[in-house]
């Protein structure tokens, strides 16, 4: 809904439109009808780590006779999931589909923003409430510890802004359960009490905080990484864009830079399509909006509104190790047209087991202080095959900031 920028809010001592910011994409997730298939690609091929699992079965009358009933929250870094993957069939049943009137072409499980604090999500609920924003519900989860209110899109995508992800470190476990009872269902009252204290609380009241899962099994760790030995030739060191189909381009814009507050960056045009892409931070785009009419032209499943979930890996070499090692396993790929991925060189779309695209690149235009896309001139030039080495451009690796061991 078009909104008129009158007030504005204190975050942190700034005046901004909005009481809060979107620093950037935290994770993201498919509802999935190919579980044990989708599970082998997203966990074993591509290399997310299982966190934790959550079973709905027990949970309603409706799921009875459904044999699918685990979700699946998994890591590539610190966060306790940047990615997640959910059984459409029980959460169609439960009504819990990402659709909020009925289930359409809507199989994406999340889009999830972080923002800069506990207060900013909690100003951010009441903000939307008064915008009449659709809101799904506001608490904190387990698993995962976040602290989140969720809204829906025009087009029924579910966007969540969080605070505060549980972070997976060299344990490579994750929380036990015995630590859920500080989840919240409801809107919390502020402030609460830091996660360190939490800890230190539950370990005083003789909690094991150490018995929680980790992912042990997987390939053998057979591919020299520049340097280090790990299970794949590559390693997704970075989730987005996400990218989807809209019914309306202008209407979807308007609620993504008015209500949620991304930044215009730049808007493409394919075969008469308006294709817009925005953005939080310096990235060229960490959403692309397409009107729907382009998926069957490109010749995409007709089954969901996401165009693709962008993987970004660690090197160029990496991008490409990673697409001979996913042929090798039988994994499908695609053919995008450029004006569907300005800002990123080099990218291939590989094809999930439901028919979702994941867009893997290495390389991501990085803005300034300007906020100025680079000209469409000076971009690198690309004919045919892919060369051997390149050259670097001015923002090459900059946003390559990985945390921690690549394995
Ligand atoms: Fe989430």
């Amino acid at each position: 809904m078009a909104t008129t920028q009158q007030r504005t809010y204190d975050v942190g001592g700034v005046k901004l439109d909005r009481p809060f910011k979107i620093r950037r994409l935290g994770h993201f997730g498919f509802n999935v009808t190919n579980m044990d298939a989708s599970k082998h690609f997203y966990n074993t091929l591509l290399g997310f780590n299982i966190s934790d699992t959550l079973d709905f079965a027990g949970r309603s009358p409706a799921l009875e006779g459904i044999k699918e009933t685990k979700g699946y929250f998994m890591h590539h870094g610190g966060d306790h999931h940047a990615f997640v993957i959910f059984p459409k069939q029980a959460l169609d049943a439960m009504s819990r589909g990402s659709g909020h009137e009925g289930d359409g072409d809507v199989t994406v499980n999340q889009i999830t923003w972080q923002c800069g604090s506990l207060q900013e999500v909690m100003e951010g609920e009441t903000y939307f409430a008064e915008h009449e924003v659709p809101i799904r519900r506001t608490g904190r989860d387990a698993p995962g510890s976040n602290w989140h209110t969720y809204v829906w899109d025009p087009d029924d995508h579910i966007n969540e802004l969080y605070y505060g992800i549980e972070q997976f470190g060299w344990l490579r476990r994750s929380k036990p359960q015995s630590l859920y009872y500080r989840s919240f269902r409801e809107k919390p009252e502020l402030p609460q009490i830091s996660e360190w204290d939490e800890v230190a609380e539950a370990e005083a009241n003789g909690i094991n905080v150490f018995e929680g899962t980790y992912d042990g099994a997987g390939l053998p760790s057979k591919y020299d990484v520049q340097g280090i030995m790990l299970p794949r030739p590559f390693k997704i060191t970075k989730i987005g864009p996400v990218d989807l189909f809209v019914n309306d381009i202008a209407r979807a814009t308007d609620f993504y830079v008015n209500e949620l507050g991304f930044v215009f960056t730049e808007e493409t045009n394919y075969n008469g399509h308006r294709c817009v892409f925005l953005r939080n931070g310096n990235e060229h785009h960490s959403l692309a909006l397409f009107p729907k009419a382009l998926r069957s032209e490109l010749g995409l499943s007709p089954h969901t509104s996401c165009a693709s979930f962008g993987l970004e890996v660690g090197t160029y070499q990496q991008l490409k190790d990673s697409v001979s090692f996913l042929k090798e396993h039988g994994v499908i790929f695609r053919e995008m047209p450029e004006e569907l991925h300005p800002g990123v060189d080099y990218v291939a779309y590989a094809q999930d087991p439901d028919g979702h695209l994941l867009q893997i690149y290495y390389y991501m235009e990085q803005l300034g202080w300007q906020g100025k896309p680079r000209p469409k001139e000076l971009r690198r030039q690309k004919n045919g095959e892919w060369p051997q080495t390149l050259e670097p451009l001015s923002d090459t690796y900059v946003d390559q900031v990985y945390q921690g061991p690549l394995g």
